[in-house]
């Protein structure tokens, strides 16, 4: 069996197929945690998290808290808005700082790509990623795959589809990651000027035509347009973008009748998908949610020196 011996945890770049198995099968465990009258276990008894956040999170820092509160961890919310920062302290020292109150996990999100990296050589506190720039998110790729084994049996061998902003979007890097570790048939499809040049070298596909995916895929992963971290302007018109790679009801006719669509939220209802897209029979976004607290909480469980399920 795999042996988890890992102290931090910057992308599933870094990670074996064993190992992200080995998450997926003890957050299998935990997930019958939430759904109990009383949703705790002693796990992390004694243990401290903190939530390093730098950027807005609803989703991630929400189920991290949670996931965390559920294995019994006393939880710190971190406000960069009120802190020392204003004040010229650097990120490492604040991370220093809150370390030197005998914390055991920090759980960082930054708008800047490296910063974990950056956190992770100056602490002895185990470092997750939750999220940094345009480079990696660990844990919401986790759980997307969580979510595609639980509702398909299997990775190996499926057609996933990953349509919109790959340039932007650290949740598709990590994807791509996780799932051609695991066997699946990537493709990603997108405008061009949203498909960074190279990908192919990570062994996925590319296309800019919605129809090369739209009836063979097994999962429609779809991602936000993300504005924040558009300065230049790589679209017409998000109209444009909407009619072009946007998923309504029509357009989903074409797909497999067991097709899944995911999507990592948040979502921009009327561009990426319609409401009735969303909220539909195909869709399992509100999966991915509750099923981000029992990876979540097998992250923690395997960082905390925990080496197999309970
Ligand atoms: N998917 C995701 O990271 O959502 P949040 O930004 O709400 O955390």
């Amino acid at each position: 069996m795999t042996e988890w011996t890992r102290h931090h945890l910057y992308d599933l770049e870094d990670l074996s197929k064993e190992e992200i198995e080995l998450i997926l099968e003890t957050a299998r465990s935990f997930k019958e945690v939430s759904t109990r009258d009383v949703k705790k276990v002693p796990a992390l008894r004694g243990k401290t998290v903190v939530m390093l956040f730098f950027e807005p999170s609803t989703r991630t820092r929400t189920s991290f808290e949670l996931a965390a509160k559920r294995l019994s961890a006393d939880t710190i919310n971190f406000s960069s808005s009120g802190s020392a920062l204003s004040k010229g302290e650097s990120i490492l020292d604040t991370a220093r700082n809150i370390e030197a109150m005998n914390v055991d996990m920090i759980i960082v999100r930054h708008q800047s790509a490296g910063v974990p990296y950056i956190l992770g050589a100056g602490v002895q506190a185990s470092i997750i990623n939750a999220g940094d720039g345009c480079h990696a998110h660990p844990t919401q790729a986790l759980l997307d795959i969580f979510t595609m084994k639980e509702r398909k049996g299997r990775v190996q061998g499926l057609k996933v589809a990953i349509i919109g902003d790959i340039l932007h979007s650290r949740v598709a890097r990590s994807n791509i990651w996780g799932l051609t570790k695991l066997g699946a048939d990537v493709t990603l499809c997108g405008p061009t000027t949203l498909i960074p040049v190279g990908i192919r070298n990570l062994g996925v596909k590319v296309t800019h035509d919605l129809n090369d995916v739209l009836g063979t895929s097994d999962v429609l992963m779809l991602l936000r347009l993300q504005k924040e971290r558009q300065q230049d302007k790589f679209l017409p018109s998000i109209r444009e973008y909407a009619r072009v790679f946007g998923i309504n009801k029509e357009k989903l006719k074409k797909a497999k009748k067991d097709v899944l669509i995911m999507h990592p939220g948040p979502t921009n209802r009327g561009v990426e998908l319609t409401a009735d897209v969303a909220d539909g029979e195909y869709s399992v976004i509100l999966e991915q949610v509750t099923n981000g607290v029992a990876v979540r909480m097998a992250v923690m469980y395997l960082m905390s020196g925990k080496k197999t399920a309970e």
